[in-house]
């Protein structure tokens, strides 16, 4: 007798009965970048597709992303002015508080998560305060905190903190407890790599480190006991959800805390990961449906639960046709 694996595979019906994972539109969150001011639609040159808004032309993207019927959006406020501490990252008018106050009226069905980091708003970029050359973690805890409470106030359904300095999870939970904000939750960026695919985000988000890199803060991607260690503190500390950044590289990370934790599993599909398909793709030299949807599904059968995409909008559609 020979095993025929071809038997469990004649015919598309056969395959659909046998296909152990499923992508739907249900796991997907799609990012935003807010900016400040009005009547403003930039497209981000190196994320073909992809755009800044400013709050007043939120409607376009929105009615998109309701329509195709994804659940969550992610986003991240631009900054109108920089400085050393990042004090428009806690400002009620900064450009992510105005967002979510919007979306919150218009879309009160969409569930808004709020980046929460000082870099997009430091004048020299990085995730935190500096204390000379190094990110002083301890001071930088305060300011997160403080951030967090204004994106809560304006009505976010989880903050998601994105620095990766040790303690910020707890400071953040404390801060939002003492405020009444009990139900606001926190999608920790549990394990997030020092990457390079982070490349395409900093221009669109202008956050790129003025010297320097994150490696000091950001974890090396070598390391996988490390990335696990990462994710259990700070479900120790009180996240909710807990985060796998960049996503494709890095999927035996995803399924190694998927076995450690039984908290819902984010990954981040990275804007180099994004860019990179749709490089290939407007070449011809890559099916953009076809390696997308693979991608996501792989991501899923990796163990993630949920999945931030800046190909959120074309997945859903091609899951409804
Ligand atoms: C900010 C932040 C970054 C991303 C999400 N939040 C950039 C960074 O850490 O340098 C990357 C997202 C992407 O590349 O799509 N801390
Ligand atoms: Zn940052």
């Amino acid at each position: 007798m020979n095993t025929r694996m071809r038997r469990l595979r004649k015919s598309p019906t056969i395959r659909r009965m046998l296909q152990e994972t499923i992508l739907t539109t249900d796991y997907l969150i799609m990012p935003l970048f807010i900016l400040p001011g009005e009547n403003q639609k930039d497209e981000i040159s190196s994320m073909p597709g992809q755009y800044r808004w400013s709050v007043d032309r939120l409607p376009e993207i929105l009615e998109q992303i309701t329509s195709a019927n994804i659940p969550a959006v992610l986003i991240f406020g631009l900054a109108e002015n920089k400085d050393e501490c990042g004090s428009e990252a806690w400002s009620k008018n900064g450009s992510a508080q105005r967002a979510v106050r919007f979306i919150k009226e218009k879309y009160p069905q969409l569930c808004v998560i709020t980046d929460l980091c000082l870099c997009p708003y430091t004048s020299h970029g990085h995730c935190g305060v500096l204390a000379g050359i190094e990110v002083d973690n301890d001071k930088t805890l305060p300011l997160l905190a403080k951030a967090a409470l204004s994106q809560a106030q304006a009505g976010a359904d989880f903050v998601a903190p994105s620095d990766m300095m040790d303690g910020r999870v707890k400071a953040i939970r404390e801060l939002l407890d003492n405020n009444n904000l009990e139900t606001t939750g926190i999608i920790s960026y549990s394990t997030k790599f020092a990457s390079a695919y982070y490349g395409p985000f900093r221009e669109a988000a202008a956050s790129a480190p003025g010297f320097g890199d994150r490696k000091s803060y950001q974890q090396n991607p070598a390391n996988i006991r490390e990335a696990v260690r990462e994710s259990l503190i700070d479900e120790a500390e009180g996240a909710d959800m807990l985060m796998v950044k960049p996503a494709l590289a890095f999927m035996d990370v995803i399924s190694s805390v998927r076995q450690e934790s039984r908290l819902p599993l984010v990954c981040y599909n990275v804007s180099g990961e994004y860019s990179m398909v749709k490089a290939a793709a407007e070449r011809g030299w890559l099916d953009e449906k076809s390696i997308v949807l693979e991608n996501l599904t792989s991501l899923k059968r990796a163990g993630a639960d949920l999945i931030i995409t800046y190909h959120a909008i074309d997945a859903a559609r091609w899951l409804a046709e």
